[in-house]
């Protein structure tokens, strides 16, 4: 009910501006202080994934703390892992303002931010101040400026930089605001990208005696034959996870709505059903080699589960978070 009340107010605030005024008011001292008095900490229910044991399934889905600015306030609200990011190696501006819009009626949010963050360095600089100790990922892309032909370059720059300080890295090549990404998962460019990353990963393993695991996230605007394709590459190169899925571009999901003309990458409710039947198809394909790390639209104890029949090992939460609030989250991780 609370958390209905603050909406209230918060949702008459610009969306961009309202995220991270919120963000900035919860990871004060005297917050956390509270939260600490009130919010007790959830029984861990560890599961092992790509090596790694998590205190239990439910993470915080890229894109809400792109430069992990936020990572210790996060993590009090239960969630076993935290994804940050996407990070590219050069901070950038991102896409003209406003490019965050919700649409109240559907619970669905359509963004189209384009990698705005603080670059890589930055990034590091906050994971080290932060006292998780929890399981953090870090999501990466390529900025902007770097065109299609040179992205891998711009993945492997971060791998390497980023390779001491996080549990797994996640590769982003599947928003839609950035031109052309998308193209990074078909042909010969997916397979040159697994194979310089598994190359990479290899090196570093040996530099540094450490395997962090890396996740590939895909896209819900893929036909049944492509995730056919990607499912075997994925098997082919050894690839640790899949995240599935980023937004989608299919605003006939929304198409009775007033706003749903506005370009960018659809999430939350809408995006339930469209992103389940990727992760069903890819369970299928994948059977148990690879874990699938299922988000999109889970907005309630039974979308959690059923993200987890369709196939998913780990859920993480988005849009979900922007709806319900913190409860959601304890409430999925006390009934899964
Ligand atoms: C405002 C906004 C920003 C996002 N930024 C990123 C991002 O930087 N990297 C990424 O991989 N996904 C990003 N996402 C996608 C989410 O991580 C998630 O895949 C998607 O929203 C579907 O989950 P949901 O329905 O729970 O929101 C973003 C989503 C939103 C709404």
């Amino acid at each position: 009910m609370f958390y209905y009340f603050v909406r209230k107010l918060l949702f008459l605030i610009e969306p961009e501006k309202s995220h991270t005024l919120t963000l900035k008011c919860l990871n004060s001292k005297y917050i956390q202080i509270l939260i600490d008095m009130f919010l007790k900490p959830i029984p861990s229910r560890p599961i092992k994934c790509m090596g790694l044991t998590f205190p239990n399934k439910v993470g915080l889905a890229a894109g809400m703390d792109k430069n992990g600015e936020y990572i210790d306030f996060f993590s009090k609200l239960g969630f076993g892992f935290i994804e940050l990011g996407t990070v590219t190696p050069l901070p950038q501006v991102g896409n003209p303002k406003p490019r965050i819009f919700r649409m109240l009626s559907e619970e669905a949010i359509v963004n189209k931010m384009g990698f705005n963050n603080l670059g890589i360095e930055n990034l590091i600089n906050n994971i080290k101040k932060s006292k998780f100790k929890g399981i953090i990922g870090v999501n990466i892309g390529k900025n902007k400026n770097t065109s299609i032909e040179n992205a891998i370059n711009d993945y492997l720059i971060c791998i390497e930089k980023i390779y001491c300080y996080t549990d797994y890295i996640a590769i982003n090549i599947s928003s839609p605001n950035t031109k052309n990404l998308r193209n990074l998962q078909f042909g010969v460019l997916f397979k040159n990208l697994l194979k310089k990353t598994k190359r990479k990963q290899k090196e570093m393993h040996i530099k540094h005696s450490k395997y962090v695991p890396i996740a590939i996230k895909i896209s819900p605007d893929l036909s049944r034959n492509e995730i056919i394709y990607i499912s075997q590459q994925l098997i082919k190169f050894k690839i640790d996870a899949v995240i599935a899925t980023n937004t989608t571009l299919d605003h006939s999901l929304i198409h009775k709505i007033k706003n749903s003309q506005i370009k960018g990458g659809l999430s939350g409710l809408p995006l339930q059903r469209k992103s389940n039947d990727i992760v069903s198809i890819l369970y299928k394909q994948l059977k148990k080699n690879i874990p699938i790390i299922g988000v999109g639209g889970i907005n309630s104890i039974n979308s959690a589960k059923e993200k987890i029949k369709s196939g998913a090992k780990l859920i993480q939460i988005y849009s979900g978070l922007i709806y319900h609030g913190p409860k959601l989250i304890r409430n999925i991780i006390k009934k899964l």
